[in-house]
């Protein structure tokens, strides 16, 4: 069996990792990997939004499996393209991932199903009023029509009406850099102003979602779904903010555990009954099927727990303690979820906990350099329970460097929180590369409970 892992993070790393361990031992291709995936898979220089390019090659290569990491192809529409040509493909169709790359979308989708989530308003011109102007022959100025001036103003308004703390999030992807908490609401006027006059994010920046800043330790429930079941996966806790005690600006994430301090069993079954549920049977009533895996990072309010966003794919680096700790075959989940028969599977579970630390390169999530080797890999992978898996890697000359902002997602797995920490710690200092950064702190504030 051939299986193409799409992407080229710590996400695809740990899925490659899963997958090389199956019973069935498939023959992995990555697109476009890195150099841990490249240990596994053999990399394809393909990149992950290059559909036409992956369809060619899928094809070509006669893939029976194709498994994509990151939102971008999936909102782009690479499940329908690839299920059009035969190709079986795990993840949802682009209006079903709509749920992560349009957040109006999803914030209107979960008030009219009655899923918690934060009190929001949206200002500004939808996706297709900014391509309808477009069509008209105007030009991205004008695109800032009449519906978007007056959404400008109408969020400016109704930000100097607020006196408790407030979210900004662009409403288009903006890869993990498009919310802006303010806890002084005034503060907002300034990101309404680089994202819907300068258009620092550009289109994705021009309609905005404004919501109450809620209070509460986050988390991050995976549930894999096939179309009418759900299966949900073990939690995990991600650190979003770069600096130690949640400062900083917001990342793709820092570091997360598995399993959480935060939640019992009983609010994971409250959060399938009144999120997971509610939101397959809204899409479903919008002729919608919901297939793949759906994220919902949720903060567990003194109101019980409220949906933050949804993500339409795995998250990074939630996965990496995540798969570190399923027990059962990933590939036999994932062909149970495109086939809709997750009701009949049971998955495995390692009750350890598991840690990663993620180490990136200094600057980031601004500029950052690339091409510094990395050091130790071999030396910290050689350590019982660790797993030093990578997201911004290549190889050059033999050796491996740094080629992204998020590096290696160092992950230990051990009988409680403490030593898990322990244990991926002892392993990223055996590792090293010029501008290496990373908190010292992930996982420590459930390890003390
Ligand atoms: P998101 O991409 O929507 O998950 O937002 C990124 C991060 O911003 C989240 O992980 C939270 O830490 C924070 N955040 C988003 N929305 C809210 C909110 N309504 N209240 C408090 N924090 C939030
Ligand atoms: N770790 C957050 C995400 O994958 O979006």
């Amino acid at each position: 069996m051939k299986i193409l892992i799409v992407g080229g993070g710590g996400r695809e790393h740990a899925i490659c990792w899963k997958l090389a361990k199956s019973p069935r031992k498939p023959r992995l291709f990555c697109a476009p990997g890195n150099a841990g995936t490249g240990q596994l898979a053999t990399n394809v220089n393909i990149p992950a939004h290059d559909i036409g390019a992956l369809l060619d090659f899928a094809r070509a290569e006669r893939i029976d499996l194709t498994i994509v990491g990151p939102e971008e192809p999936l909102c782009a529409g690479i499940v329908d393209r690839f299920a059009a040509a035969g190709l079986r493909i795990f993840g949802p169709t682009a209006a079903a991932a709509r749920l992560e790359g349009d957040k109006a979308f999803a914030k209107q989708l979960m008030r009219e199903a009655g899923v918690p989530t934060a009190e929001a308003r949206i200002f500004g011109p939808t996706a297709q009023e900014i391509a309808q102007t477009r069509q008209a022959g105007k030009g991205r100025d004008e695109a800032a029509s009449a519906s978007f001036q007056t959404g400008y103003d109408m969020a400016r308004h109704y930000v100097a009406t607020r006196d408790e703390g407030i979210v900004v999030k662009a409403s288009g992807l903006a890869k993990g850099k498009g919310v802006f908490v303010h806890p002084e609401p005034y503060a907002a006027l300034e990101t309404l102003e680089r994202l819907m006059v300068k258009r620092e994010l550009g289109d994705a920046g021009m309609r905005v979602v404004i919501e109450e800043m809620l209070i509460g330790q986050e988390v991050s429930v995976l549930a894999l779904v096939d179309g009418n079941n759900i299966y949900v996966l073990e939690a995990a806790c991600d650190h979003k903010r770069l600096g130690e005690q949640d400062t900083g600006p917001n990342t793709g994430g820092m570091g997360a555990f598995s399993p959480t301090t935060a939640l019992t069993e009983n609010d994971l079954e409250i959060i399938e009954k009144d999120v997971f549920v509610p939101v397959i049977d809204a899409l479903r009533r919008d002729e919608i099927i919901y297939q793949g895996v759906l994220y919902a990072g949720l903060i567990m309010t003194a109101a019980g727990p409220k949906v933050l966003e949804f993500n339409c794919r795995f998250g990074d680096p939630e996965t990496q303690p995540i798969l570190m700790r399923l027990q059962g075959d990933l590939l036999e989940a994932v062909e149970a979820t495109i086939d809709g028969r997750l009701d009949q599977i049971e998955l495995q579970w390692d009750r350890r906990a598991a840690v990663c630390v993620v180490m990136a390169s200094g600057g980031y999530p601004g500029e950052y350099k690339k091409g510094y080797e990395i050091t130790g890999l071999a030396e910290a992978s050689a350590l019982p329970d660790v797993q030093a898996f990578h997201s911004g890697t290549s190889l050059a000359d033999e050796k491996v460097v740094t080629a992204g902002g998020r590096v290696l997602g160092v992950t230990g797995i051990a009988d409680t929180i403490q030593h898990a920490r322990e244990r991926a710690y002892a392993a990223t200092r055996l590792i090293s590369f010029k501008g290496a950064y990373f908190r010292g702190d992930i996982a420590m504030q459930a390890s003390n409970r």
